[in-house]
C-alpha cells in the first residue's frame, strides 16, 4: 500500500502503446496453454500443521502447481478439484479422538496416488484398516530413517538418511495390501506403501530442510509414481494468467493500486498485457516512501513500459492523518483510511472502475482457508482492506495462487528490471513505522537520508541480495554527543537487517563491524539530526521485522 498526490498530465483514459517484444494486447490466448499446466493439480489437504505451506512450495519448486484446501473439504469437493494426485499434511490431531480429522473417503477412491505425511499417514492407516495407538516413546527432531525394501519413493535415497519426525501417536499395524518400506528406531513403520493402488505414508516430515533427501522423495512421489511432468513454469503460468484476466474482466475496466513494491507492479504488468488500455494504475505516494522510490516507479511505468499512470502526491494527508498520533495501531488505522479517501477520490475523478487489481499472494489466501483458523492480529497489515466493498468493485487477484518467489520470475518474465524485482518487501505504512513516535516532514527528511546511505553501502559490499529487508529506523530518543568542539543533543538511529525465507521468521544478519562502523560514521557525520547509531541483534520471534 502506499501514498498519493495527483500529477495532471497523468492521461488514465489514454491507451498504452504496444512495446517492442511486448505484444500482449494483440496476443491471442492459447487455449492449450490455458489448460496444460492446471490439468495435473495436485491437492494438499491440510490437517492444521504449521509446515503445511511448505509442502506447497517444495512442490512448486519441483515445478508441479498445486493447492491447499481444509481436510474438511468434502468429496464432492475432491472431485470438482480433479487432482492428479494427493497429499494428506500433518496436523496436530490424534486419530485416537473420536472427533480427529479424516481425509475425505473419496480420496481412496479416485485411483490416484496418495502420500500421507505424519497426520496424514495416521489418518490413512486408521481410514483403510490399519491401528494407531498413542506413543510411549515420542519422537521429536532428527532421525536415522533405514529403507527395508525396494520401492519407487525411495529411488536415489541412500539406505539410511536423517529424516525429521514430529509425532506423539504411532501406527501400531498397516492396513491390508501395505507393507513397510522403512524405519527408524522409534517407528516400525516410517514409511509404508501399497503399491498396487499407489498409496504411501510416511511417518516423517520430507518437505522441512531437516529431512535430507527429502525434495527427491516428493520428486519420487510426484515424477515416478504420479507420472506428472514439471511444467509449472511461469513461462506457461503467464499465458494462462493472462487468459483468465481477460476472461474475467471482459470489456470492464480495471483500476489498479501501485505500492512502489514487486507484487503491485507485477498484477498491473500482466493485467497491462491482458487488457491495455482498460488497465488504469493509480500511484498513491504516501510521502513515506524511501527516497527516490516514488520518482522510480513514475518513470519505470510511464517511461519504461509506457502505462498510464495517475500519481497521485497526497504526502500532505498522509502527514495531517499521522499530526498528533504516535501510537502503532493508531498510525497504521489513520494511513488505511486516508489511503482509502484518496484511492476512492482518484477512482471518482477517472469516472470509476468495474474491478480492483490486488496483488494478493498465496500465502494470504491459505491464511484465509487455513484449517488451524485465523491467527492472531499482531499488526494490522492490509490497508486496503474494505475498498473493494465500498467502492462495489470486483476483485482481480492474478496472483493468488503464486509464492513470492513466483511472482519474482514472473516480474522478470514480463520484463520488470532485475534492480525493481530484486528490492527488498517495503510496508505498506511506508516510514511511517519506521519513525517512532510522531511523523513529521523533518523526520521522514531525517530518517530517507539515514536510510538513503545505510542501503548505499549495503549494495557497495554487495550485500544486498543476501539479506531478505534493511532499513534504518529513527528513534523518539536523544543522546549526548561531541562533535568538533561542540556539544550535541540529537536523535538516535538504529540500524536493523535481517535474512529470512517469507517474513514469518527471521535472523539479524551478522555483518562485520567494520562495516557497520563506516555506516555509523557516514550517518552522523552526514545526517543533520542524527548523533548516534545502534544495532538491532533481536531475530523474529521474539521480535518482528519491522518495529511498530
Ligand atoms: P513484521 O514486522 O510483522 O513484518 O515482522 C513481516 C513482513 O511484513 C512487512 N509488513 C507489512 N507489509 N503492510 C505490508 O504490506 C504492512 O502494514 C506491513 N507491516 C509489516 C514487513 O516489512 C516484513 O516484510
Amino acid at each position: 500500500m502506499q501514498g498519493p498526490a495527483v500529477d495532471s498530465d497523468a492521461q488514465p483514459g489514454v491507451r498504452a502503446a504496444s512495446l517492442p517484444g511486448r505484444s500482449g494486447l494483440s496476443r491471442a490466448p492459447d487455449p492449450r496453454a490455458a489448460i496444460a499446466p492446471m490439468a495435473q493439480r495436485v491437492l494438499i489437504l491440510d490437517f492444521g500443521s504449521q509446515v503445511t505451506q511448505l509442502i506447497a512450495r517444495r512442490l512448486r519448486e519441483l515445478q508441479v502447481f498445486c493447492e491447499i484446501h481444509p481436510c474438511t473439504w468434502s468429496d464432492e469437493q475432491v472431485r470438482a478439484f480433479a487432482p492428479a494426485a494427493v497429499i494428506l499434511s500433518g496436523g496436530p490431531a490424534s486419530t485416537t479422538e473420536t472427533a480427529s480429522p479424516r481425509a475425505p473417503a473419496v480420496v481412496f477412491e479416485l485411483g490416484v496416488p496418495v502420500l500421507g505425511v505424519c497426520y496424514g499417514e495416521q489418518t490413512l492407516c486408521a481410514q483403510l484398516g490399519g491401528t494407531v495407538e498413542p506413543g510411549h516413546s515420542r519422537e521429536f527432531g532428527r532421525a536415522t530413517m533405514r529403507i527395508a525394501a525396494p520401492t519407487q519413493l525411495f529411488e536415489g535415497v541412500p539406505l539410511e538418511s536423517t529424516v525429521w519426525m514430529s509425532h506423539g501417536d504411532k501406527v501400531t499395524a498397516i492396513p491390508p495390501g501395505f507393507r513397510v518400506l522403512a524405519v527408524s528406531d522409534g517407528s516400525p513403520f516410517a514409511a509404508i506403501g501399497d503399491e498396487i493402488r499407489h498409496f504411501y505414508g510416511v511417518q516423517f516430515h520430507p518437505e522441512v530442510a531437516h529431512t535430507e533427501h527429502g525434495a527427491r522423495i516428493y520428486a519420487n512421489f510426484l515424477f515416478r509414481i504420479a507420472g506428472l511432468a514439471p511444467d509449472w513454469t511461469m513461462h506457461a503460468y503467464r499465458d494462462v494468467a493472462i487468459a483468465r484476466i481477460r476472461e474475467q474482466v471482459g470489456s470492464g475496466r480495471v483500476l489498479c493500486g501501485l505500492s512502489g513494491g514487486v507484487d503491485s507492479a507485477v498484477a498491473a504488468l500482466l493485467i497491462h498485457e491482458a487488457v491495455g488500455e482498460q488497465l488504469t494504475c493509480v500511484f498513491v505516494d504516501t510521502g513515506l516512501l524511501r527516497a527516490g522510490e516514488a520518482r522510480e516507479v513514475v518513470e519505470l511505468f510511464r517511461g519504461h513500459f509506457n502505462i498510464p499512470l495517475v500519481h497521485v502526491d497526497a504526502g500532505a494527508a498522509f502527514l495531517g492523518a499521522l499530526a498528533g498520533t504516535s501510537d502503532p495501531e493508531a498510525k497504521r488505522k489513520a494511513i488505511g483510511r486516508t489511503f482509502i479517501d484518496v484511492f476512492e477520490a482518484e477512482a471518482a475523478k477517472l469516472g470509476g472502475a468495474d474491478f480492483l487489481a490486488q496483488g494478493t499472494l498465496y500465502p494470504d489466501v491459505i491464511e484465509s482457508v487455513s484449517f488451524r483458523g485465523p491467527s492472531v492480529t499482531i499488526k494490522s497489515h492490509h490497508n486496503v482492506g474494505g475498498l473493494p466493498e465500498r467502492m462495489r468493485m470486483k476483485l482481480v487477484e492474478p496472483l493468488r495462487e503464486l509464492f513470492k518467489d513466483e511472482v519474482r520470475a514472473l516480474g522478470r518474465e514480463l520484463g520488470l528490471p532485475e534492480a525493481f524485482v530484486g528490492r527488498h518487501p517495503f510496508p505498506g505504512p511506508g516510514l511511517a513505522v519506521r519513525i517512532l513516535g510522531e511523523v513529521s516532514p523533518e523526520r521522514v527528511a531525517v530518517l530517507q537520508q539515514a536510510d538513503r546511505i545505510y542501503l548505499e553501502e549495503i549494495r557497495a559490499a554487495g550485500l544486498y541480495d543476501r539479506i531478505w529487508q534493511a532499513f534504518a529506523v529513527l528513534l523518539p530518543v536523544k543522546t549526548v554527543g561531541v562533535m568538533g568542539d561542540g556539544r550535541t543533543y540529537e536523535a538516535v538511529c538504529a540500524l536493523r537487517a535481517v535474512t529470512s525465507v517469507d517474513g514469518m521468521t527471521a535472523d539479524f544478519y551478522a555483518f562485520e563491524p567494520a562495516f557497520l562502523g563506516r555506516v555509523a560514521s557516514r550517518i552522523v557525520n552526514e545526517v543533520r539530526g542524527i548523533n548516534r547509531v545502534v544495532y538491532d541483534f533481536t531475530s523474529k520471534p521474539p521480535g518482528t521485522i519491522e518495529w511498530e
